[in-house]
């Protein structure tokens, strides 16, 4: 039987958003590039000049800056896919904000479209995913264990019988 940690691994979904972070670097370098310092104390970006002059430095709109704090992993496939639910709506959200901003330039616009589609796509993705972990747990509950790490959801087993929330003995 396949591990339950196992049954579900979507690489490809974290593949595509690295290639997102590359497409918002770019877009990000073509818009700034070639601004006077005028037109940067006049956008707002006087702050960020400071510190990084035009180069890109990964942060929040609100200048949070970017770390692995931002994401989680808990190692319990039904913790992490919820949470990867909820990543994948907050970042069709933030594009959802960025195209009402950007809808004079069609370049952006179009850019931003495209990405907030394949969000939509990943929270199906993930969505799959997460029935899918759901439909091999033979338990009427679930929530109260980690399928990927606790093999049996009887306090009482003493045989590690091995089945994911469903005690063998
Ligand atoms: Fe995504």
């Amino acid at each position: 039987m396949t591990p339950i940690s196992h049954t579900y691994n979507n690489t490809d979904t974290g593949t595509e958003e690295l290639n997102h972070v590359e497409m918002i670097c770019t877009i990000v370098h073509q818009l700034t590039r070639n601004l006077t310092v005028e037109q940067i104390k006049e956008q707002g970006f006087a702050d960020y000049y400071v510190d990084h002059t035009t180069g890109l430095w990964p942060q929040a709109a609100s200048g949070m800056p970017f770390s692995a704090s931002t994401f989680q992993s808990t190692g319990d496939p039904i913790a992490d896919l919820t949470e990867d639910l909820a990543a994948e709506q907050k970042a069709r959200i933030t594009y959802d904000n960025i195209l009402r901003l950007v809808k004079d330039d069609p370049d952006v616009y179009d850019a931003i479209k495209f990405l907030r589609a394949r969000e939509i796509v990943h929270f199906q993705r993930f969505g799959e995913g997460l029935r899918l972990v759901q439909d091999r747990l033979d338990s009427r509950n679930f929530y109260a264990f980690n399928p990927a790490f606790d093999k049996c959801a009887n306090n009482n087993c003493k045989n590690n019988c091995g089945r994911n929330g469903r005690c063998q003995r």
